[in-house]
C-alpha cells in the first residue's frame, strides 16, 4: 500500500483546527465506497446523500461540493439525484499501476453548517488489457550445440491489470524441439522459457518459427502472441547480468530536463559480439515514453520532459539488457518523484455575503473561504492573514477553510466599501503566496438623523413683506444612502398670537426655504419662533427640529400723529398769550407720537407758516413754542402758526397741524375770535348760559355799581390768572401707543401750572397737571405730581390709567358754575 503522503494533511493552523475539532461538532467521516475502473461517465457510484443519512431536500440546500486534491475530477455529484457519478475516464492501472488496493480520495463538503467527509473510493481492477510482449517478434539465436533441457528464458508477458487478470500462464504452438517451462517471479511475475526438448541440426532447419501466447485469468480471458524466430547458431552461453533487480532513484520533480535520472548496468560474461550489451525499454507507458529516454550503450536514464509530483508521484520501467545474439535480461527502474513546493496555493472564495448590512453584529460572517495547495508536507501547509484591515478577521475551521467575519462595527457613512485583501502562504522552503481581494459593499441602514447645519436659525423681515417673500433657508444635512438620507422639511404646528403658525409661514419641504404667506406688521408683533423639523424618508423615519426665530423689522409705515392740539373735533382751541409775555417764554406746546419705532419715531418739529414769522419758534424736537422775542402792543393779537411734524423714517412721513395763539390777557377783549373757535356742537347750551350770565352779570353789575356809587369806592383791580400754559391732556392718547424709548419725543420733563383755558368762549376749564418724565411708558400708571393747590382750581384728583388709554376726564367747569363763582370773586 503506497498512501500519499498529507492526504489527510489538515489546514494551515493545525493545532488550532485540531482544538476545532474537538470543540465543534464537525461532522468528520471517511466514507468508503467502491467502482470498478473504466466504468462510462455518469455511472452511479454510491448515493452521497443515503451514505451521510442526510435527507435529500437539505442535502442539495447544503451546498453540496467536491474538492479534489489533483487536478482531475473524476467524480461529481448529480444534481438531480445527489448520487456520485462518474466524471471522467478512471484508469486504474494510469492511477496507481501495479499497486493494489487503488484508492481514489477527495474532500466532499455540505455547508450550513460547514462538514467535511474524507471519501475514499476503491477503484476494482477489470480486464481491461491484454497481456503482451515488448516486441511483436523475438529473435533467438540458438547453437546447434544445444543439449537437450537448456532454457532459453523469454521475455515475459505483461498485463497491466492486477490479481487474477494480470499473466496466468503461456502457451505455445506446437512443434518438435521446444517445449515450455513456466515460472514465477515475485517481482516480475510469471515468465516463460523455452526449453529444448529435442535436439536442434542447423542443417536440417536453420530457422524455427514458434507461435508464444500469454494469457490472463480474466472473464473473458485475454491473449497477447509474440513471434519466436529461432535461427540456428553456433554457441551463445552467457545472458546479460544486471547488477540490480531493482533501481529505485528518487528524484525532485523540479530536476531540469536533460539530468540523467539513474544508470543500469549489466555485463555479458561472453567475448565479442556475444557479450556486448546494448539496453532498451521494454514495456514502457507512453507517459513514461514521453519523459524518459534510455541511451542504448551506456544504460544511462535522462530525462527528456517535465515531472510532476502532483500528476504522477512515481514511474515504474523495465529495462532490458540484450547481448550479440539476443540473448537478454531485464530489471524494473523505479523513479520516485519528491514533492518540491512549486504550487501556490489557490484561494478560493466559496461564499460571500454582499453587500452586507452595516448593523451587522461583531463576528458576522461575510464569506467562507477555501484554500488549496496542491503540495505535501510543510509546502501544503497554509496559513492565511488579512492585509491592512482591523474590520474583518479571519477564522481558521475545518480543513483549509476560513472564514472571513467582521471584527468591528461597520459604518457606511464612513467606508461604503472595502477591498479585503487575503494572503495565502504555505511554510514550503521557499515559501509561495498569493493574494485574492474580496469586494465588500456594505448596505445601508438609516440610522442618521437629519442635522441642520445651524443651532438655530435668525430671519429678519421688514414688515409689510410681500406674501410669498423667501424669509429664510434651513438645510439639514442626512449621510445616509438614498431615501434614508433623502431630508424633508415640515413646520410643526404651533400658534403665534393664537393664530397657526402655518398662516404666517410655509415651507418648501424639500428645499427648506421658508416663505411668508401674508404681510407681517411690526406694530402688531416683533418676532415669533417657529420650529421646523427635518425628517428622513428611511422606515422608520427619523428627524430632528430647530428653532427659527422670525425678527419683524420696522418700516416707516406710520406717519407722526399728533396729539396736542387735539386735530379733530375742537380744532379751533386756541392758546391765550399773555401781552406780557417776554422772548423765550413758553407759549404752546405741540405734542406728537409715532407708532414706528427707532428713527422711524423721532419726531422733529417745524414752523412751516405764522402770521408772523419772527415771532415764535418751536424746538426742534421738543415741540415747545416759544415767543421769540417780547410781544409787543404792535403785534396782531391773532397768531396762526402751521407746525409740522416729520419723523426720520427713510422717506419721512410728516403731519401737519395748525396752532391759534391769541395774543390777551383777557377773554373778553377777544369777542371776534368766536367765530374762529365757535363750536357748533356744545354751544348752545353755552351760549344761552352765557346769555343768562351776561344779563344776571349786567344786572348785578349795574346794582353793584350803583352801589358802589353810594358807598365809597374801592377800586380792585383783578388779578392776571393765567401764565402761558399748556395743556397736556392724555386722553388723547391712542390707545396702542407706544414706548419710545431714547427717541427724545415726549422725554423732556414738562411742568406746567393749571390754568383756565381760553381755548374757547365756551368756558370749558381745562385742567393739565405737571407731570414728570417718561411721559407715557407703556404699561406703567402715570402718576400726577403731587398738586400744587396755590393757584389751582379745585378739581377733582386724576388718574393716569395704564397704556394711557383711560384717563379720567377733564373736569368740565358747568358755565352757570363759573358765573356764580365770578360773582362770589367780585365781592
Ligand atoms: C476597490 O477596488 C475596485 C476595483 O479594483 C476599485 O474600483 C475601488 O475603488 C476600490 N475601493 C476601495 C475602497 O479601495
Ligand atoms: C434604508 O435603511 C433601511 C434600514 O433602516 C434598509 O433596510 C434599507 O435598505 C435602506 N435603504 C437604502 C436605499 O439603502
Ligand atoms: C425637538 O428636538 C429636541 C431635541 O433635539 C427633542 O427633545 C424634542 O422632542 C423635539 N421636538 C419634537 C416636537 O420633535
Amino acid at each position: 500500500m503506497d498512501y500519499r503522503p498529507g492526504n489527510l494533511y489538515i489546514g494551515a493552523q493545525g493545532r488550532a483546527l485540531i482544538y476545532f475539532m474537538f470543540t465543534i461538532p464537525f461532522c468528520f467521516g471517511d466514507v468508503r465506497l467502491s467502482v470498478v475502473e473504466e466504468l462510462k461517465r455518469g455511472s452511479v457510484v454510491g448515493k452521497m446523500a443515503q451514505d451521510l443519512g442526510v435527507d435529500l431536500k437539505t442535502f442539495f440546500a447544503r451546498s453540496p461540493r467536491i474538492e479534489f486534491d489533483g487536478s482531475k475530477r473524476y467524480f461529481d455529484i448529480n444534481p438531480q439525484t445527489g448520487e456520485l457519478v462518474v466524471n471522467d475516464r478512471i484508469d486504474r492501472e494510469e492511477h496507481c499501476g501495479q499497486r493494489q488496493p487503488c484508492s481514489l480520495q477527495f474532500d466532499f463538503f455540505l455547508e450550513n453548517p460547514l462538514e467535511l467527509h474524507r471519501v475514499v473510493v476503491d477503484v476494482q481492477d477489470s480486464n481491461d488489457n491484454p497481456p503482451s510482449f515488448s516486441n511483436e517478434q523475438i529473435n533467438l539465436e540458438i547453437g546447434e550445440s544445444a543439449v537437450t533441457g537448456t532454457r532459453f528464458q523469454i521475455d515475459e508477458a505483461l498485463d497491466p491489470d492486477v490479481g487474477i487478470n494480470t499473466v496466468q500462464g503461456y502457451s505455445l504452438s506446437p512443434n518438435a524441439h521446444f517445449t515450455l517451462a513456466v515460472h514465477t517471479n515475485a517481482e516480475t511475475g510469471k515468465y516463460a522459457e523455452l526449453v529444448l526438448d529435442k535436439e536442434l541440426d542447423r542443417e536440417k532447419e536453420d530457422k524455427i518459427s514458434l507461435l508464444l501466447a500469454a494469457h490472463d485469468g480474466g472473464n473473458p480471458p485475454r491473449s497477447g502472441t509474440v513471434m519466436i524466430n529461432i535461427q540456428v547458431l553456433d554457441a551463445n552461453d552467457n545472458i546479460p547480468v544486471f547488477t540490480q533487480t531493482t533501481y529505485r532513484v528518487n528524484v525532485a520533480e523540479n530536476v531540469p530536463l536533460g539530468t540523467a535520472v539513474v544508470t543500469v548496468s549489466a555485463s555479458d560474461a561472453d567475448e565479442g559480439a556475444n557479450g556486448a550489451v546494448s539496453y532498451e525499454f521494454s514495456h514502457l507507458s507512453t507517459k513514461s515514453r514521453n519523459l524518459f529516454s534510455l541511451d542504448q550503450k551506456t544504460g544511462d536514464i535522462t530525462l527528456k520532459g517535465p515531472l510532476d509530483y502532483e500528476e504522477n508521484p512515481s514511474f515504474e520501467m523495465r529495462v532490458k539488457a540484450k547481448d550479440g545474439s539476443g540473448q537478454a535480461a531485464s530489471c524494473k527502474v523505479i523513479v520516485d518523484v519528491t514533492d518540491v513546493n512549486d504550487n501556490a496555493p489557490v484561494i478560493l472564495i466559496k461564499s460571500l455575503k454582499s453587500p452586507l448590512s452595516e448593523n451587522a453584529p461583531i463576528g458576522s460572517e461575510v464569506a467562507i473561504i477555501y484554500v488549496q495547495d496542491k503540495d505535501t508536507g510543510p509546502s501544503g501547509k497554509v496559513s492565511c492573514s488579512i492585509q491592512h484591515s482591523t474590520k474583518f478577521k479571519l477564522n481558521a475551521s475545518i480543513k483549509n477553510h476560513f472564514s472571513l467575519v467582521t471584527a468591528e462595527y461597520l459604518d457606511r457613512e464612513v467606508e461604503s466599501e472595502y477591498n479585503i485583501t487575503i494572503t495565502a502562504t504555505d511554510e514550503g522552503t521557499p515559501s509561495l503566496s498569493s493574494l485574492k481581494t474580496i469586494q465588500l459593499v456594505v448596505a445601508d441602514v438609516n440610522d442618521n438623523a437629519p442635522v441642520f447645519e445651524e443651532l438655530f436659525y435668525s430671519a429678519y423681515v421688514t414688515e409689510n413683506n410681500k406674501p410669498g417673500f423667501s424669509v429664510c433657508s434651513v438645510t439639514a444635512r442626512d449621510p445616509d444612502w438614498r431615501q434614508n438620507g433623502t431630508v424633508f422639511y415640515s413646520l410643526l404646528p404651533s400658534e403665534v398670537n393664537g393664530v397657526p403658525v402655518s398662516s404666517y409661514l410655509s415651507i418648501n419641504g424639500d428645499t427648506g426655504v421658508i416663505h411668508a404667506v401674508r404681510p407681517f406688521d411690526y406694530e402688531q408683533f416683533r418676532s415669533f419662533k417657529v420650529q421646523v423639523v427635518a425628517r428622513d424618508n428611511g422606515s422608520p423615519p427619523l428627524s430632528s427640529n430647530v428653532t427659527v426665530s422670525v425678527f419683524i423689522t420696522d418700516e416707516n409705515d406710520n406717519s407722526p400723529q399728533i396729539l396736542y392740539p387735539t386735530p379733530e373735533g375742537n380744532s379751533f382751541m386756541t392758546e391765550m398769550v399773555p401781552k406780557a409775555a417776554i422772548s423765550g417764554s413758553l407759549v404752546s406746546k405741540v405734542i406728537a407720537v409715532d407708532a414706528d419705532s427707532g428713527q422711524n419715531a423721532w419726531l422733529s418739529y417745524q414752523i412751516v407758516k405764522s402770521t408772523d414769522p419772527g415771532l415764535f419758534t418751536i424746538g426742534l424736537h421738543s415741540g415747545e413754542i416759544r415767543a421769540q422775542r417780547d410781544i409787543s402792543e404792535s403785534d396782531s393779537m391773532k397768531q396762526n402758526l402751521v407746525i409740522s411734524v416729520k419723523d426720520n423714517g427713510q422717506p419721512s412721513l410728516s403731519t401737519t397741524c395748525a396752532v391759534y395763539l391769541l395774543i390777551s390777557d383777557n377773554l373778553a377783549e377777544v369777542p371776534e375770535l368766536k367765530d374762529m373757535s365757535y363750536e357748533e356742537s356744545n354751544s348752545k347750551l353755552t351760549s344761552y348760559l352765557i346769555i343768562a350770565l351776561v344779563s344776571v352779570s349786567t344786572f348785578f353789575l349795574t346794582f353793584i355799581i350803583l352801589i358802589i356809587a353810594v358807598r365809597l369806592c374801592h377800586r380792585r383791580k383783578p388779578r392776571l390768572l393765567f401764565d402761558g400754559a399748556v395743556a397736556i391732556p392724555s386722553a388723547y392718547l391712542p390707545p396702542n401707543y407706544a414706548d419710545v424709548d431714547g427717541t427724545g419725543t415726549l422725554r423732556s420733563t414738562y411742568n406746567y401750572d393749571a390754568y383756565m383755558t381760553t381755548g374757547s368762549r365756551t368756558s370749558d376749564f381745562k385742567f393739565v397737571k405737571s407731570y414728570n418724565d417718561n411721559t407715557l411708558p407703556s404699561g406703567t400708571t402715570l402718576k400726577r405730581s403731587p398738586v400744587d393747590n396755590s393757584d389751582c382750581l379745585n378739581f377733582t384728583s386724576l388718574d393716569f390709567i395704564e397704556n394711557g388709554s383711560k384717563f379720567s376726564t377733564l373736569v368740565n367747569i358747568n358755565p352757570g358754575f363759573l358765573s356764580i363763582f365770578f360773582i362770589i370773586w367780585l365781592f
